[in-house]
């Protein structure tokens, strides 16, 4: 048991009590970002004259040997350390001696770990962007290639109205677009670096607190030491945007769910992406996009820990805050995981085209556009309503869509109907007429297209 605070204490911790406030086991994933907070504190401390140059060459090679070693595997992290501070320090003095012991000054533990969270969610704020801007190019990709594959647009679950699978994929393009948004914001504004704040009243050292926040790529330093150490909002912010991330893969996945089931056939989901069943030799599941489904729960549950977590902690630094962690990285590396497995399922999956064309005919998600015929030709737009209505019931009892019952039968009920009605109810030409701005038509979607390509060019 390596401590750093043995001084004052007469008396050996109790092992449950020490596992149970240990948190080498997790914090250990940051011994990089741990390592670079020591490298910037070191040279400014050098710079202020508060080490020699000397002590913070040696100190600097020391740091360096350990995460090089780590690195390669010679040595290892063991809970034989209470946190991951303590590891790099004790391993510090082991190999430089006495100026290692110098590398905590003017430093507290608590300006330490809020600056390594930091650190660490900065970085996976841009890895997480990196895998949104992957899965925001594969369904620009399905969007190009199907302008013109036609399906229903659903509203209550209902067929509704024909849209185009492009509209549909678009729809989500527009939803992980603001996710990405929101990755940027967070960043943006967690971005002032704590490191310096001490264990929250600051310190008596002359530290030059600007110079550190710039050698750690910060745009400046916390303004407030007691906040500094106590802030854990942007994590609460960045679960609550990955909530929304997997909140928007999971009512996709759910879509994939129902469109790949025996009654919709819309699509098919590649045999790597399904699993069988262990008796009913027939199946092929859709386990992967359940799981998706699924994993929102976990996520969801991370905030919720998180805010309950901070709610009732008084200023300053309390201990409460430690649970922000394990949380908060299993939240990180499930939605990391899940949107490279969700952009490898729908690269993938086979779109039934015809079927979702079929589909879209049978459940007369044309049949607003009957009734716009008839209002075309001067009738009044309530009684075309009940035109159609009747048209649809007479559909429905011969098993037929629109563009399949007979001229008279359509003369029978209004003599207004020519053969043109027919190139008026295909699913083509219900499309191509909805062009307002970001409505299916093709010509309309592909100006969309356009947009979306500058700002995955850009951005
Ligand atoms: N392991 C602690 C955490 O994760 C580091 C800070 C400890 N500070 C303290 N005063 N005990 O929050």
């Amino acid at each position: 048991m390596a401590q750093l605070w043995g001084g004052r204490f007469t008396k050996e911790t109790d092992k449950l009590v020490y596992n149970f406030n240990a948190s080498i086991s997790f914090d250990q994933k940051f011994y990089k970002q741990d390592i670079m907070g020591s490298r910037a504190h070191v040279k400014m401390l050098a710079k202020q004259g508060i080490l020699t140059e000397e002590e913070r060459d040696q100190i600097l090679e020391g740091l360096d040997g350990i995460l090089k070693d780590v690195e390669n595997g010679t040595l290892e992290i063991t809970s034989e350390y209470e946190d991951i501070h303590s590891f790099v320090e004790a391993n510090l003095i082991d190999r430089i001696g006495d100026p290692g012991k110098k590398l905590h000054t003017g430093r507290s533990r608590n300006d330490q770990v809020a600056l390594d969270m930091k650190l660490y969610v900065r970085d996976e704020i841009d890895e997480i962007d990196g895998e949104l801007k992957e899965l925001l190019t594969e369904l620009l990709s399905l969007m190009s290639d199907n302008v013109e594959t036609y399906m229903p647009g659903f509203t209550h679950l209902q067929k509704a109205q024909p849209v185009t699978l492009a509209h549909h994929i678009g729809a989500y393009f527009e939803m992980f677009r603001r996710d990405r948004e929101r990755m940027a914001d967070i960043r943006k504004r967690m971005n002032l670096c704590p490191l310096g704040a001490g264990a929250l009243a600051g310190t008596t050292y002359p530290l030059d607190r600007e110079y550190t926040a710039r050698l750690l790529g910060f745009d400046g330093p916390t303004r407030n030491s007691m906040d500094s150490v106590s802030d854990r909002d942007y994590v609460i912010e960045l679960l609550s945007a990955l909530s929304t991330i997997m909140m928007h893969l999971s009512r996709f996945s759910e879509e994939i769910i129902l469109w790949n089931s025996n009654e919709y056939g819309f699509v098919e989901i590649d045999d790597a992406y399904s699993t069988g069943s262990s008796i009913m030799p027939q199946k092929k599941n859709p386990d992967i996009a359940e799981l998706l489904r699924g994993k929102t729960g976990r996520v969801y549950g991370a905030l919720m820990s998180i805010l309950t977590i901070m709610k009732g902690i008084p200023l300053a630094y309390n201990k409460d805050m430690q649970e922000d962690k394990e949380l908060t990285f299993d939240a990180i590396d499930t939605v990391k995981g899940c949107l490279r497995l969700f952009a490898g399922m729908i690269s993938t999956m086979e779109f039934r085209k015809e079927v979702m064309e079929a589909s879209a005919k049978k459940g007369f998600t044309n049949a607003t556009d009957a009734a716009d015929y008839l209002v075309n030709h001067g009738v009044p737009f309530r009684d075309a309503h009940g035109i159609v209505g009747r048209l649809v019931l007479l559909c429905i009892d011969r098993g037929i869509s629109l563009d399949e019952l007979p001229l008279e039968e359509y003369q029978k009920i209004s003599p207004v109907f020519e053969e043109d009605i027919y190139d008026a109810v295909s699913m083509k030409t219900c499309v191509e007429k909805r062009e307002t701005y970001g409505a299916p038509g093709p010509d309309v979607m592909k100006k969309v297209i356009a947009v979306n390509r500058e700002y995955l060019e850009k951005n």
